[in-house]
């Protein structure tokens, strides 16, 4: 079913590596509410995903950024205002990587230039990329900026390793450029608080498996699933939401607030 939420409106979408990525759901839903967009990938993660299926489908051109660099991500909102004949009004930032979890490191035995690269990567990337949209005056009055992040900023999961600083960088950073957004161009920043979710960068946490089932069972509505997000996602990047912003916004099927669940009494009762 679509309601047309997004139609006449342009974007930038981040982060679609294969179809089980939160940043590929959120294309193809986008592109069934009427929005249009470019697509847009690190060129190594261009080279391995499957990302030119999606294009077509979504009728989006490609252009390759690696989110760390300023000199790509200005060329990216440049083109794509070009391509899209006007200024953006959604932009999608569904990018993170860990080198730490990567190769294995315990968070107590870090190597620090893999934590500075991840953090870069996952956090500072998007400051990067609103300081582009912003100086090149790129964004429309009531666009929306959303990027993802989990829990783990808040709570901790030992697994989730450096990610979890990574997440609690990213989420102030909304905070703090969504004032400046919001008082000098009217446009809305949160992020979404997403259930864990197999994807890529979901598995590559340690005890994947164990962890989203656990998620599942404390959720009293389940696991948020990736196309759960996308729908949410439309929703922001609607007009719907006009005065949403500098929001971490949870969607996660209530596990944020719930202490225990019966599932999880019963799995730890002694018969
Ligand atoms: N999967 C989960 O359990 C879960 C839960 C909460 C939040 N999130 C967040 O959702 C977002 C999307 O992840 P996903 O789960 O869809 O996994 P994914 O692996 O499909 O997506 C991660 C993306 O980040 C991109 N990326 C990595 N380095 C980059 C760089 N230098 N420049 C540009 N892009 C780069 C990858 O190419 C990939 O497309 C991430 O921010 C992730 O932390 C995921």
């Amino acid at each position: 079913m679509s309601y047309n939420l997004l139609k006449g409106k342009r974007g930038i979408i981040f982060g679609a590596l294969d179809e089980n990525s939160i940043a590929w759901k959120t294309a193809e839903t986008v592109y069934k509410e009427g929005g249009r967009f470019v697509l847009t990938n690190a060129p190594i993660a261009l080279r391995m995903g499957t990302i030119n299926e999606l294009a077509e489908k979504t009728e989006s051109q490609v252009i390759p950024a690696d989110a760390t660099s300023m000199e790509d991500l200005e060329n990216l909102v440049a083109k794509a205002q070009e391509i899209l004949g006007g200024k953006i009004d959604f932009v999608l930032h569904s990018i993170g990587m860990s080198l730490n979890v990567r190769k294995g490191r315990h968070y107590t035995e870090q190597n620090y230039e893999f934590t500075t690269k991840g953090w870069d990567i996952s956090a500072v990337s998007f400051h990067k990329v609103m300081q582009v949209l912003y100086k090149q005056d790129a964004m429309n009055e009531w666009g929306s900026i959303v990027a993802l992040t989990y829990m783990a900023a808040q709570r901790t999961f030992p697994d989730y390793n450096d990610m979890a600083d990574n997440k609690a960088y990213l989420e102030s950073i909304a905070r703090s450029f969504g004032y400046f957004f919001g008082k000098d161009k009217k446009v809305r920043v949160n992020t979404i608080s997403q259930s864990p979710t197999p994807t890529t960068a979901g598995k590559g946490v340690k005890g994947f498996d164990g962890f989203i089932s656990f998620a599942d069972k404390m959720s009293p509505l389940g696991n948020a699933t990736a196309q759960d997000c996308a729908d949410y996602t439309v929703t922001l990047f609607s007009d719907l939401t006009k005065k949403v912003t500098m929001q971490n916004l949870f969607h996660d099927g209530g596990f944020s607030n719930t202490g225990v669940s019966q599932e999880v009494i019963e799995a730890f009762t002694e018969e």
